[in-house]
């Protein structure tokens, strides 16, 4: 039997995003699945996989515009193969706390899309951050990395679980 394709896309600035997504794919390997990580600007066909998971940093309320457009661009196709999608955001606890809801806009793609489901995991930003609000967020030691290797995991495993390893 064959392993099911997952693609792992993400929009990301610094890569934070980068590395959730990197994460997810390893956990899906471990799981069987044949995942592919992909930067979202690349992706242009998405028909030869039998899953998605498309994740976005957030900036300012929104999803990057790698992840929006890469969703825009994609649209027909996702809506006809299960899909997941992620948010890495909050530099702070949060995320673990408690479940933090999608930001509006990606709310209204979750239905329009028909996804199954959004997780928002912590971000990261470091001295390795560019831009002069990141710079200014670690100076004032408000920076940091919030990403959670386990809840990363717990959630791929449970993707994996849905899908279904083998066809
Ligand atoms: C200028 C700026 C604006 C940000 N705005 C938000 C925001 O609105 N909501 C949020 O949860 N996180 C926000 N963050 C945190 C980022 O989403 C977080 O650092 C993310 O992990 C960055 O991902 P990337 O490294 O893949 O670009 C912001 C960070 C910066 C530097």
């Amino acid at each position: 039997m064959n392993a099911k394709r997952v693609l792992v896309a993400y929009g990301s600035k610094a890569g934070a995003t980068a590395g959730i997504a990197e994460e997810i794919g390893r956990t899906l390997r471990d799981d069987g699945f044949d995942a592919v990580v992909l930067p979202a600007d690349t992706v242009t066909d998405v028909s030869g996989y039998d899953g998605v998971v498309l994740g976005g940093a957030l900036y300012a309320g929104h999803w990057t515009g790698k992840a929006r457009r890469c969703a825009r661009r994609n649209a027909e196709q996702l809506r006809h193969r299960p899909l997941w999608l992620f948010s890495s955001g909050p530099v702070d606890s949060s995320a673990e706390q408690h479940d933090i809801p999608p930001v509006r806009g990606v709310a209204r793609r979750m239905k329009n899309l028909g996804a199954r489901e959004h997780m928002t995991f912590g971000g990261a930003v470091t001295a390795e951050t560019s831009g002069s609000i990141a710079r200014a967020m670690v100076r004032r030691g408000k920076g940091g990395d919030f990403r959670n290797p386990e809840r990363i995991r717990a959630w791929a495993h449970h993707i994996g679980t849905e899908l279904g390893a083998t066809h």
